[in-house]
């Protein structure tokens, strides 16, 4: 069943119905100001941070579903309603959302009155724009009331929610025409305020929650909007919110256009008040208001933001026989890839915005989705997050975006950290060519004076995992490999632990974890990296130590297959027993999924056919309709010695869920070992775009991937197999939009910007006649015409560049900025 449709022309998600099987939203801003957005208009806005600057409040596992927000309120007679269906949920005449780059519109109708919502935060902006434009389709005169709604979180989210006893006595605001400031704390020791205003006079206000909403009402029947009449509340404490009263008339085919907008501002300490030293000085909010006060400087806002996704977007963009991966690789699947670059894992609708900040791991591989639309910006982030590496090689596991540093409340010790540096490094040299980011001075754990060049980080993140082997020469697993919850040397049995961060004392002397417990997928994860910083070496005409890193691969490979290859897989651990986790010998959790793809990719094996026997084992027990999972068979007991993967039920996360991040790992394996076939099958299971016929049992957004779907055990504790199976969860903040962006763009379809040039090599199904694509690389762009004449899943027989044949597959970068036209033919 679906609740829209794809309306790619304009690069949009239009929802249909407001009763979603979950709240679909969408995300406003790139640089500092950020919304969350719902269909029915929930969510919440923050600068920056979206713990420490929250703006709005927003009421996270409420019941019902997706309470807090910006709402409309309009009173026509005794009718009351939301143009977005919510809160008030007045049955609508018609109801729209669409979901664009950057922005919402939201369209109510209801007896005769059409209210169409226009939300987005515009280029260089710290605000959120909200265009409401009213018309009268009726015959006669119409005479409404309209209120605004928005809801001043007390700026620390984490604060915001459990301090009342000083909260509940602290909010300020300041009235001043249409403009209501919220100035919380602003006095003492912020520099911040928010505004909400709008572009006309107002019959009235609200600043009050309670005198607006009534201690016993709620969001869907606000005492004030039932009365037909703001109270000219001032809030003094409780709960500062703000909200515009106006009344309005239209005659018959008449429409009004007022113009809202949501704002922040920071002020210098010694500007911060107008001469009687407590009243907001407002220069810099003027200016901010005045830029958006008419609806011609709102069209001209939203062009400038519709230009700008027109350039992000138009660096790669294809054309297969699949209109479903048209719509993934050329809008949806960028797009989620530029929100995992701006908001990492912090804020959706499942990360509360308060936990986790930016992952070391998880920032490196989002720059693998986006690094081709924003390169300097990728540049910048990557040495952020070096940054934070310690001497040694190993890193805090997250940093927060507001400071930078590493976070020492998690620490360090991820044994697959390190790795995915040189990975996030070699794309983006493989991007851009330039390869002076390997001469920049980055710090050691924020400290300048302790700096080293980027190639220097790479090498302590390289021998950071020769440095630390385990018996049988595999890296140690130390708290966790990318999965977060394997957690070898944890032995948790006390409730509140973190599985992530506590340290069982009996492992104590030997440096927080076991020196035994050893991880096969960072070995695989090494031997699949490692040989980007041999080429990088190479390069340099660092022979010798390049000659001696591929000695450290090639160990690695011999130890793998000496020690981790089951006959039919590759294991997934040895734990701090040095007992086979993921092996046959297993009573569950025989098989997992995270170390296969690497190996496959990396060759281990290969002579002997251990690459198409895993591939086929992964077929074999853990494809299911709805992607692969993780392992199986799924734990249904607690491993005190695993720790938290087996603490979910089976189905569910990291326990025999369908992890789409590592499916894309698989996708990539396939297509490398030509079943473009199988690469395809894949992929078609977990991309968003196939999920929208089946939004009924996929719940999540069908434009965007989720980190999880449930597995085919999910409901299985309960007896009920299969319950939840299918059943997205965790949209939107995942490292799989950047590996599925990787799995489709560079495995399948086969585009892949490489050291020396764009490499073209795809690993399509069979019965595609072939594919076209343009590609923006190193300044010039690529016209490329593949043809399958034959109909084969992967092979280039033939590549011709402006009509001159070329040796090999690799595209040179002319860096002309002219077009060149290329073709190839498989075969
Ligand atoms: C989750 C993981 C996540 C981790 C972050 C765990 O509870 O299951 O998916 O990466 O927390 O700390
Ligand atoms: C989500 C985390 O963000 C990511 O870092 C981790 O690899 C996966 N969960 C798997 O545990």
């Amino acid at each position: 069943m679906k609740f829209g449709y794809f309306d790619d022309a304009n690069r949009e998600y239009v929802i249909t119905s407001p009763r979603t099987p979950y709240p679909w939203i969408n995300y406003l801003g790139t640089q500092g100001f950020f919304s969350l957005i719902s269909n029915t208009a929930g969510g919440y806005s923050f600068y920056k941070d979206a713990r420490l600057r929250r703006i709005t409040r927003y009421r996270y596992n409420n019941v019902p579903i997706d309470m807090g927000g910006r709402y409309f309120y309009i009173k026509d007679g005794e009718t009351i309603w939301n143009p977005g269906w919510s809160p008030v949920k007045t049955e609508l005449d018609a109801y729209e959302c669409r979901h664009g780059m950057g922005y919402t519109i939201i369209t109510g109708k209801k007896n005769d009155l059409k209210a169409e919502v226009t939300f987005f935060v515009p280029q260089n902006y710290d605000g959120e724009v909200q265009q409401v434009v009213l018309t009268n389709e009726g015959s006669s005169s119409k005479e409404f009331s309209l209120f605004s709604f928005a809801e001043w979180c007390l700026w620390d989210a984490q604060d915001d929610c459990t301090n009342f006893q000083r909260n509940y006595s602290t909010g300020r605001v300041e009235v001043v025409g249409s403009t209501i400031y919220h100035k919380t704390e602003y006095r003492d020791r912020r520099d911040h305020f928010a505004f909400y205003t709008v572009n006309d006079t107002i019959d009235g206000y609200d600043t009050d929650r309670d005198a607006f909403i009534g201690l016993y009402n709620g969001f869907h029947n606000p005492e004030a909007v039932m009365a037909g009449k703001a109270t000219d509340s001032f809030a003094d404490g409780w709960s500062p919110i703000a909200s515009h009263y106006k009344k309005i008339t239209l005659a018959p085919g008449e429409s009004k256009t007022l113009v809202y907008i949501l704002g922040y501002v920071e002020m210098p300490a010694d500007q911060k008040f107008e001469a009687d030293g407590k009243t907001i000085n407002k220069v810099k909010a003027l200016k901010m208001i005045e830029q958006y006060d008419t609806p011609e400087k709102v069209a001209a806002g939203m062009a400038e933001l519709k230009a700008a996704w027109d350039k992000l977007l138009g660096i790669l963009n294809v054309e297969t026989p699949d209109d479903k991966v048209n719509r993934m690789v050329n809008i949806w699947n960028q797009y989620q890839c530029m929100v995992t670059f701006n908001l990492s894992r912090s804020a959706s609708y499942f990360e509360s915005g308060i936990g986790r900040g930016m992952g070391f791991r998880d920032s490196n591989q989002d720059v693998l989705g986006f690094v081709h639309q924003i390169p300097d910006r990728a540049r910048e982030r990557i040495i952020d997050i070096a940054s934070t590496q310690f001497p040694d090689g190993g890193c805090y596991h997250q940093y927060q975006p507001l400071t930078k540093k590493g976070n020492a409340d998690i620490g360090g010790d991820f044994s697959d950290d390190p790795l995915w540096l040189i990975l996030s490094v070699s794309a983006y040299i493989k991007e851009t060519g330039d390869w002076t980011i390997l001469d920049e001075m980055v710090p050691y754990d924020n400290d300048m004076s302790i700096a080293q060049t980027m190639l220097e980080h790479l090498k302590v993140s390289f021998y950071h995992i020769v440095n630390n082997l385990g018996p049988h020469g595999l890296p140690l697993a130390m708290r966790a490999d990318w999965n977060d919850c394997i957690n070898l040397s944890c032995y948790s049995d006390t409730p509140g632990e973190s599985f992530q961060t506590y340290t069982n004392p009996k492992f104590a002397a030997e440096g927080g974890y076991s020196k035994i417990a050893e991880s096969v997928m960072v070995a695989t994860l090494f031997t699949y990296t490692g040989p980007n910083y041999v080429a990088i070496l190479k390069h340099l005409g660092k022979d010798d130590e390049a000659a001696k890193a591929q000695a450290e691969i090639d160990k690695m490979k011999a130890n793998i297959m000496e020690s981790a290859f089951d006959g039919d897989w590759f294991l997934r651990a040895y734990d701090a027993e040095g007992k086979k986790m993921g092996s046959k010998e297993c009573e569950e959790g025989k098989i997992f999924i995270e170390p296969q793809g690497f190996a496959v990719m990396s060759e281990i094996g290969k002579e002997e056919g251990a690459d198409i026997k895993t591939l086929n084992a992964i077929d074999k027990y853990l494809n299911t309709d709805f992607g692969l999972v993780l392992n199986n068979p799924a734990f249904t007991k607690y491993y005190v010695q695993y720790g938290e993967i087996s603490t979910y039920p089976g189905g569910y996360k990291e326990n025999a869920g369908i992890f789409t991040h590592n499916n894309a790992w698989i996708i990539c394996a396939e297509a490398y070992a030509g079943r473009g076939d199988k690469a395809f099958e894949y992929y078609s299971k977990i991309a968003p775009a196939f999920t929208e016929e089946t939004s009924d049992i996929h719940k999540t957004e069908p434009y965007v991937y989720g980190q999880m779907i449930g597995g085919k055990d999910a409901g299985s504790d309960i007896g009920k197999p299969g319950n939840h199976f299918g059943q997205g969860k965790n949209s939107w903040l995942t490292g799989t939009a950047a590996w599925n962006m990787v799995a489709i763009s560079q495995y399948i379809l086969g585009i892949a910007a490489d050291f020396d040039g764009l490499r073209i090599d795809p690993s399509i199904p069979a019965a595609w006649d072939g594919l076209s694509a343009k590609r923006e690389f190193r300044g010039a762009t690529y016209d490329i015409k593949v043809t399958n004449p034959n109909h084969v899943c992967k092979g280039v027989k033939a590549v011709t560049v402006d009509g001159n044949a070329i040796e090999g597959n690799v595209l040179p970068a002319f860096g002309d900025g002219k077009t060149h036209t290329v073709e190839v033919t498989m075969g």
